[in-house]
């Protein structure tokens, strides 16, 4: 017995890397010693706390200032994750005072905190640090009197300078924005940090994000620099990374020789809302696939990283964008499926098609909807197909990314079950957060029936259920400059450079079809001829259009 313990262990750990008290060697110690290091570094990592600072959000008045940064800091209060002194200067244009934008925001976190009772104590001691300005930031004078308040805060609250600049602003103000802030002295590390967050879209193409790259690099460094996709802060995307490489499970699967395909879905019931004007200039590869869908890709796609430093994780995922196989500007009609929402009866109720909706162009060719099938080339992913599909007024708003296994080299049992021996992992990113795995299992009775069972984990069961909103989780790291969860400048550069012969084909090719969509419905019919094959796209819930009212979830 004793024998076969050690020989196990053996096997584990070679012999010479074994802690024996007794043999304990140099090289030994050596290794500790680095294990010890690196463990501190990261237990600091983990540990760091956000240092006093000033959060100047540009575009207060709006609508994220109002759902998500609002509701985000109630929560980094509520759990003790703001610094002692913190401030808030909010700069809109709309002609407001303080006393009306504390209300608003006050507004905001009662409506869209994801809990029922709030601590109104700890709502009014977060508002109290809220000031409002307000300016159309045109006038270098707004930005000279910024900084005059910013300085007269600091010497007032003693803090130390630091200052966080969010751009919660169309895109196309970033750059003017930045530059005002530049000449009024307010971009400089002189005293204090000072980091600027972008939110997404971040450029049009891929020449206007180099364009912004390179203007913001003219004034700032890239570690100053946060760009958000705040698909990186939800728990169950970096959960990812834990799925992946904290388990010896799944690694040997993990590629070409086991994985038959791989599937991206992010699906959204609802419809562009009030935001008809922004989208229709957009669409949904610009708003969805550049940055939610492909990081997806990138986190799913990645060789382990060296560390968990941002740099590490990002070298990997733009490793993975740059293998991404170019679809041409000619291919595009057989990789690429658009589609766009038509007019609709869901549950008896009249919904209106897209280029029905305010603010839509009525002969808009802007697509709601869109699938693509691509590949990865390297020795990892050669010849899997993947396939990612986003759009709006599907039947239910889930996010998952679906790892189909590929079947036994022969299959045993009775051929009218092979079908439902299907092996999947399906990581849900939204809602309902967790992890499948389906697999086939005898049926009870007699003969060898198979049945297909699925192992169900669901975040909602943990003791410690809360999950973190991933405004919380992101503003958190801008405060504690963790660049882990950010896009890096060649990052988002190359997400553009793959999508730029797709842009490209719509806007110079009238044959290509945009295909119309029922509101309700999972997407044009065309999007099931590109999965091809025999197989279907994995449909979480089906249509809940009037001819099937269906859901799995
Ligand atoms: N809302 C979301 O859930 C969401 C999600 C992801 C990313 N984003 C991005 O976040 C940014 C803000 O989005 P939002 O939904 O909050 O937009 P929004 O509701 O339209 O608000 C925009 C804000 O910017 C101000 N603003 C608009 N045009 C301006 C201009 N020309 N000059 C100066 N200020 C201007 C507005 O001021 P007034 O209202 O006072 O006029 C308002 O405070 C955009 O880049 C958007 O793409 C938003």
């Amino acid at each position: 017995m004793v024998v076969k313990k050690k020989a196990v262990r053996d096997l584990i750990f070679p012999p010479s890397r074994q802690v024996n008290l007794l043999l304990f060697n140099l090289a030994d110690f050596k290794i500790a010693v680095i294990i010890l290091t690196l463990y501190i570094v990261n237990c600091f990592h983990i540990m760091n706390k956000a240092e006093d600072h000033i959060l100047v959000v540009f575009g207060a008045t709006g609508d994220l200032a109002f759902r998500k940064i609002a509701p985000a800091l109630y929560y980094m209060k509520l759990y003790g994750n703001l610094p002692e002194n913190f401030e808030l200067i909010g700069i809109g244009r709309k002609n407001l005072n303080t006393v009306d934008f504390r209300k608003r925001m006050r507004e905001g976190i009662i409506s869209f905190s994801e809990e029922k009772e709030l601590k109104y104590d700890v709502i009014e001691a977060l508002l109290r640090h809220f000031i409002y300005i307000q300016s159309d930031l045109v006038s270098p004078e707004d930005y000279r009197s910024l900084k005059l308040m910013i300085e007269q805060l600091n010497v007032e609250r003693k803090m130390n300078g630091n200052c966080i600049f969010y751009f919660a602003v169309p895109p196309g103000k970033f750059i003017d924005i930045t530059n005002h802030l530049s000449e009024a002295g307010l971009t400089v590390e002189s005293d204090g940090f000072r980091r600027f967050v972008y939110e997404k879209p971040f450029g049009y193409d891929l020449a206007s994000c180099r364009e912004l790259n390179n203007t913001l690099h003219s004034i700032l460094s890239e570690k100053q620099i946060y760009r958000i996709d705040h698909y990186l802060g939800k728990e169950t995307v970096q959960n990812l990374l834990v799925t992946r490489f904290s388990n010896g499970l799944f690694e040997p699967l993990w590629n070409r020789n086991y994985i038959h395909h791989v599937e991206v879905t992010a699906a959204e019931s609802i419809g562009v809302e009030n935001r008809g004007g922004f989208y229709d200039s957009s669409g949904a590869l610009r708003d969805m696939v550049q940055n939610h869908l492909l990081h997806m890709v990138g986190l799913t796609a990645m060789e382990p990283p060296s560390s968990l430093q941002p740099d590490a994780i990002g070298n990997e995922i733009l490793k993975v964008f740059q293998s991404l196989q170019v679809i041409k500007e000619e291919e595009v009609p057989e990789y690429v499926v658009r589609g766009q929402y038509t007019a609709s009866v869901v549950r008896g109720e009249s919904l209106p098609g897209y280029r029905q909706e305010p603010g839509v162009n009525p002969d808009s060719r802007t697509e709601t909807f869109v699938a693509i099938k691509f590949f990865i080339n390297n020795w990892r992913w050669g010849g899997v197909p993947f396939y990612m599909r986003t759009g709006k007024k599907l039947p239910a708003r889930v996010t998952e990314i679906v790892i189909h296994f590929k079947p036994t080299p022969h299959f045993l049992f009775h051929i009218d079950d092979m079908d439902k021996s299907v092996n999947q992992l399906i990581l849900r990113i939204q809602p309902d957060e967790g992890i499948v795995l389906k697999f086939s299992i005898k049926k009870p009775g007699t003969g060898f029936s198979v049945e297909n069972v699925s192992m169900d984990f669901h975040y909602s069961d943990l003791e410690q259920a809360r999950i973190p909103s991933a405004y919380e989780r992101l503003l958190g790291d801008v405060m504690t400059g963790d660049k882990t969860l950010f896009a890096r400048d060649d990052i988002v550069e190359a997400a553009w450079k793959f999508l730029e012969p797709i842009n490209n084909a719509w806007a110079t090719n009238p044959d290509i079809r945009i295909y119309g969509y029922p509101a309700g419905t999972w997407g044009p019919e065309k999007a099931d001829e590109l999965i091809g094959e025999g197989l279907t796209w994995r449909y979480p819930c089906k249509n809940i259009a009037d001819e099937g009212l269906y859901c799995e979830l």
